[in-house]
């Protein structure tokens, strides 16, 4: 190759590769914004807002901001489902936060039943003056550790993959849709409630938390989605 070939040749490549990145920072740019709230005591609902993308805003360090306006082309929630509710603290968001999105949605993880969860958290938007266009849940590792032997539950294949790829397809095709409740599942949380009265959405989170740092669970090594200040991964947990 000549100097006149080579510098031809590196005249196209230098070209090809500005306009690849221009081309990039447009796709970036004309990507909808997707942001998404969420609070985890033990990992599940960070490791969906993980997987499903965008800026993650945990609700526990910006619920004492007295600014919580927040605009965006998707907005989102990710929660753990609380006897069928939705956590204290993101209720308290929901009340206090105005969110602005065209696209709104909400996740609820859960373990083994959540009822009525859809439809409860359907009310609370709605109460606040929001309509959520996709609410769904996710059935995961349960961490209601007085119920069960952790160790059996981590075997149980919950088909997480399958569910979450099939959230994020609903998400990216921005579905209009939320997970049908039925009248037995408004009857089983209702018998639930009598029985045990309403106090798991309050003192849940700190009750989950509680659970994961005695030793119930050390055998499964449960800390390790646990740091100090909030779980990164789940990695071990969920598996
Ligand atoms: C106080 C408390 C209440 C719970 N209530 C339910 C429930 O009603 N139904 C259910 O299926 N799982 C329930 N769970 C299990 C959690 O919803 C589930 O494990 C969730 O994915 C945990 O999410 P996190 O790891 O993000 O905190 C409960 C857990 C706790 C600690």
């Amino acid at each position: 190759m000549n100097r006149r070939e080579f510098l031809k040749l590196t005249a196209e490549s230098a070209i090809l590769m500005a306009t690849t990145g221009i081309r990039k920072a447009i796709a970036e740019e004309n990507a909808p914004k997707r942001l998404i709230f969420y609070f985890t005591a033990t990992g599940n609902s960070l490791y969906i807002a993980k997987e499903l993308g965008g800026e993650l805003i945990s609700i526990p360090q910006i619920i004492k901001n007295a600014d919580l306006n927040y605009t965006a082309d998707e907005i989102g929630i990710i929660y753990p489902i609380y006897q069928s509710k939705a956590p204290e603290i993101v209720q308290k968001f929901i009340k206090k936060a105005k969110l602005t999105a065209p696209y709104k949605f909400a996740i609820g993880t859960y373990g083994k039943k959540q009822c009525n969860a859809v439809e409860l958290f359907d009310e609370l938007a709605k109460e606040n003056g929001y309509t959520f266009d996709y609410i769904n849940t996710m059935l995961m590792v349960d961490n209601f550790l007085p119920r069960f032997d952790m160790n059996e539950e981590l075997k149980i294949d919950k088909h997480e993959d399958e569910q979450l790829q099939q959230i994020k397809a609903d998400l990216n095709a921005h579905k209009k849709w939320h997970q049908p409740v039925t009248q037995e599942d408004r009857d089983f949380r209702n018998s639930i409630v009598k029985q045990y009265g309403e106090m798991l959405p309050v003192c849940g989170g700190i009750l989950a938390q509680k659970m994961l740092k005695i030793n119930v669970v050390k055998s499964v090594n449960l800390l390790y989605a646990l740091p100090k200040k909030e779980p990164s991964e789940r990695e071990v947990f969920c598996r």
